[in-house]
């Protein structure tokens, strides 16, 4: 409605009650007759999954996602460059809080409102000088944040949604693999803007020690091309951080396409 460009972030009282009257007056036309005002929030994001039956919760790997195009979260937005976990910025004290002050009251808020909720719940939370705030609220996984959060999980899945299907998900048991994963994002050269599709992705048996998740790829006569601006999530597994995103990384450098683009500092920032 606004272009993308309705929000706008202001430093001072001043500047805000300067664009809330041009937005009044029409700055962005009918759209911005009506306006909210929030606290600016800075600090780290990360990405809180919780299964729920509607009575009971687990709450499953925590993850951070890499969303913008360029290295140092510089750039467009895209579907996601990248994704870690754990996170750890994330420890026990932080979870505890996201426990108390998110999660339980969500949990228990749906069901006093009559809301029968099975199954996902993704918060987007911000640490603000360790104090977690919600961004966002989503009733599904994150993408590419499920490729570094469900193969953590050493637990049956299957065994977990029929807990959530038959709302005993409090008899069910999650297990966590403790290492940490590392998912890194192949993608067409000038993603996410215009790019190229339909070239030959060479080198994809050369991985060792990676999961490859396609996305935006098509098989057909002569091997298997690009269809799409995200083409491959590779995943790996570390006893570190570093062992993890290495693996990620030496597979990205096995896998070959045309004009092949992904960001080399995933994990950066934790
Ligand atoms: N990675 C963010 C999302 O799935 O919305």
């Amino acid at each position: 409605m606004a272009a993308g460009k309705g929000v706008i972030i202001l430093n001072e009282r001043i500047d805000a009650i300067n664009v809330l009257n041009r937005m009044l007056s029409g700055m962005f036309g009918q759209s911005s007759q009506t306006v909210v005002i929030e606290e600016f929030l800075s600090g780290i994001e990360c990405s809180v999954f919780v299964l729920t039956d509607g009575k009971n919760y687990k709450i499953l790997p925590i993850a951070k996602d890499y969303k913008r195009i360029g290295e140092g979260d510089t750039g467009l937005n895209t579907g996601g460059m990248g994704a870690i976990s754990p996170v750890p910025f994330a420890d026990d004290v932080f979870m505890n809080k996201v426990i108390k002050r998110v999660i339980e009251p969500t949990v228990k808020g749906l069901a006093k409102e009559k809301i029968e909720y099975k199954g996902f719940i993704f918060i987007g939370l911000i640490s603000v000088n360790n104090e977690p705030y919600v961004i966002e609220y989503n009733v599904r996984l994150g993408d590419p944040e499920s490729e570094v959060v469900l193969p953590r999980i050493k637990s049956d899945f299957v065994d977990l949604l029929e807990g959530v299907a038959n709302g005993n998900l409090d008899e069910k048991e999650i297990i966590i693999d403790e290492r940490y994963a590392a998912t890194v994002m192949l993608v067409s050269g000038g993603y996410p803007e215009v790019y190229e599709k339909d070239k030959l992705i060479e080198g994809l048996d050369q991985t060792k020690d990676t999961l490859v998740f396609h996305a935006g790829t098509v098989t057909r006569e002569g091997g298997i091309y690009t269809a799409g601006g995200r083409v491959l999530a590779l995943t790996s597994f570390g006893d570190t951080k570093h062992e993890a995103l290495k693996k990620s990384f030496d597979s990205a450098e096995e896998i070959s396409f045309d004009k092949k683009y992904y960001r080399k500092d995933i994990g950066f920032d934790i």
